[in-house]
Parts: C-alpha cells; structure tokens; sequence
C-alpha cells in the first residue's frame, strides 16, 4: 500500500482508508465479521480508518461503529481513526445536532467509545442549519485546545463553509461525496488542492446499495476486464489519480472487499483509461 500525508497533519497514511459505515448500520453482518474486515484491512495496510457516533442502528445504540473498531484496533495504536459528531439516529434517521454543548458530549462519548486518550481527526458530521456554524466549529475549536482533539476535519460542507470555518481553527481535511458517476463537490475539491487540505471522498463506489452494481457500466467494466482488476479497483484507482489530496475511504463489512479495495493503490490508469472515467460523469 502506498501512502499519502493527510492533508496539513504531515502524518502518511495509507492511500486507501477504509470506511467502517456498513458494520453498523442497516443491513451490518455479525460483529466477528465486520472485525475480521478490519483486521484484513491492517493487513492490507490500511491506517486511516473512518467512523462516526452515529453509525449505528437508532439514537440509543449511539458509538456502536467505534467501539467495534475499538475492539479491533485494540491492539493497533499505530492505526489513525477519524470519527465524526454532530449527528443523532432518532428512530434510524439522520437528523443534525450542531449545538456547542451536543459536540461536546458527543466528544466526550466518543473518547470513551474509541478507548483513546485523544482523537486523531475530528470531523464535523454535517452543518446544523438550527444552530449558527460559527457556534459548531467553535464548540470543535474548544475541544482541540481542550487536548481532546488533534484535527479539525468538516463532512458535507461548501466552500463558503470551509471558508468559514478556517477563519475561525485549522481544518485538516473535508469528506464531501465524490465517485466517477458523482462529481457535485468538485469547487470544494479544488479550495482544498489551493490549500493542502485532504478531500476523504465518501461514498466512492456510489454508496452501499450501489458498489455491487458498478460493472453494470460499460466504460467501468471495460476498463476493469482490460486490466484484470475489479471495476471497484477501477473507480478508486481513478480517485487516486484524480488529485493528489484525495484519500478515498471505500466503506465495507466483509474482508474480501476491503482487500479487493485496497489493491486499487497498486493500480495505474492510463491517460486514455482517464479520459473516458472522466467522461463518465
Ligand atoms: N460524511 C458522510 O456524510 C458520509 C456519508 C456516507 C458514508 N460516509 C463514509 O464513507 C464510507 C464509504 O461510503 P459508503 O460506505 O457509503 O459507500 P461505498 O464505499 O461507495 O460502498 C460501500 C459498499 O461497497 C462494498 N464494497 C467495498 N469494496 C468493494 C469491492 N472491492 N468490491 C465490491 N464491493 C465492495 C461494501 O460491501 P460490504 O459491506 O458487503 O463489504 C460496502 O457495502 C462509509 O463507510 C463512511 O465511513 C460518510
């Protein structure tokens, strides 16, 4: 595996993170099975490993994604996790709590969560449109000079966000949606290339419900069969190529696909490969 810095935190990590979503929400295999996907993922070489409080099945089961990948990782303190507040689960919903006091017992919940003294990457999970977003990413600003957080990341924000929040702390990294069929953050994309901030495209074979189905597409499945890769090796090798702060962080549950995904950091695109992913779009 090869390795890249997240974005301002001159800390490498593996090219290929891995996103722990599918553990814990609809549809999650047992626990044995999602730890023996992350396990395969160590040994893949994967460091970077994303989480959120809210990766779970309802409000009441909140932490239940980070404490499987505590229990995983317990013997792994080298390995980096970037989890995430400032969503709830009321009744399996996604519903936004930005509230200063929200975030930081939400912090609080994931320190114990994750069994770890600080929090490498810190994202907040999507603005608040209730709460002002200066409030949010100051309650964030607290916590890091609190010692509780190392970096500030932001999830599901424009660019006047990200703006807004970088005059206020550091932010280290952006996770927008971003994969060959979906490129709606492309302005945010090209403010982090501008200032050195990582961009964790999520949902980079085109979300759960979807990642199966990518060799339904004629270029994806030409390009794959002409490589002998998988058509999801070719969507995230096209990720890595398509800018040098991109981390992509394919979710998964099960050991094969997160192995099978972590070989796209051996594999190089051709300019023509390229140009027809990049049509795609
Ligand atoms: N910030 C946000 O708002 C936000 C939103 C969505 C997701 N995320 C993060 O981004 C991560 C990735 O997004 P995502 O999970 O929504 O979608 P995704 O990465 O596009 O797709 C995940 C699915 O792909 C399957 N898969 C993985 N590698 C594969 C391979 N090589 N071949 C075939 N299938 C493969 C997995 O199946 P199995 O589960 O069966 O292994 C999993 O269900 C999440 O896990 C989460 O950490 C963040």
């Amino acid at each position: 595996m090869k390795n890249r810095v997240l974005g301002t935190t001159g800390v490498s990590v593996g090219e290929i993170g891995m996103g722990c979503m599918p553990i814990s929400v609809h549809g999650r295999p047992s626990e044995e099975t999602g730890i023996e996907a992350i396990n395969a993922a160590l040994e893949a070489g994967i460091t970077l490993f994303d989480t959120a409080d809210s990766y779970c099945l309802e409000t009441a089961e909140m932490g239940h994604n980070e404490q499987v990948l505590a229990k995983a990782l317990k013997n792994h303190p080298e390995a980096y996790v970037a989890t995430k507040g400032g969503l709830l689960r009321p009744e399996g919903q996604w519903e936004t709590d930005g509230r200063p006091q929200r975030l930081r017992e939400a912090c609080e919940a994931s320190l114990k969560a994750l069994d770890r003294d600080d929090i490498f990457l810190y994202q907040f999970h999507h603005p608040d449109l209730k709460v002002n977003f200066a409030d949010s990413i100051g309650a964030l600003a607290d916590l890091q000079r609190a010692g509780k957080i190392v970096h500030i990341g932001l999830s599901n924000v424009t660019v006047e966000e990200l703006d807004e929040a970088l005059s206020i702390v550091p932010i280290v990294s952006v996770q927008n949606r971003m994969n060959v069929f979906d490129r709606s953050s492309a302005a945010v994309l090209r403010r982090c290339e501008e200032l050195g901030i990582a961009f964790l495209p999520y949902s980079p074979l085109n979300g759960m419900g979807q990642a199966g189905k990518l060799g339904d597409n004629k270029v994806l499945a030409a390009i794959a069969a002409e490589n002998s890769l998988s058509p999801q090796q070719v969507a995230l090798a096209w990720l890595l190529q398509h800018s040098p702060v991109i981390l992509p962080i394919p979710g998964a549950s099960r050991a094969k696909n997160i192995v099978n995904s972590a070989g796209a950091s051996a594999v190089t695109l051709s300019a023509a490969d390229i140009e027809q992913l990049n049509a795609i779009a």
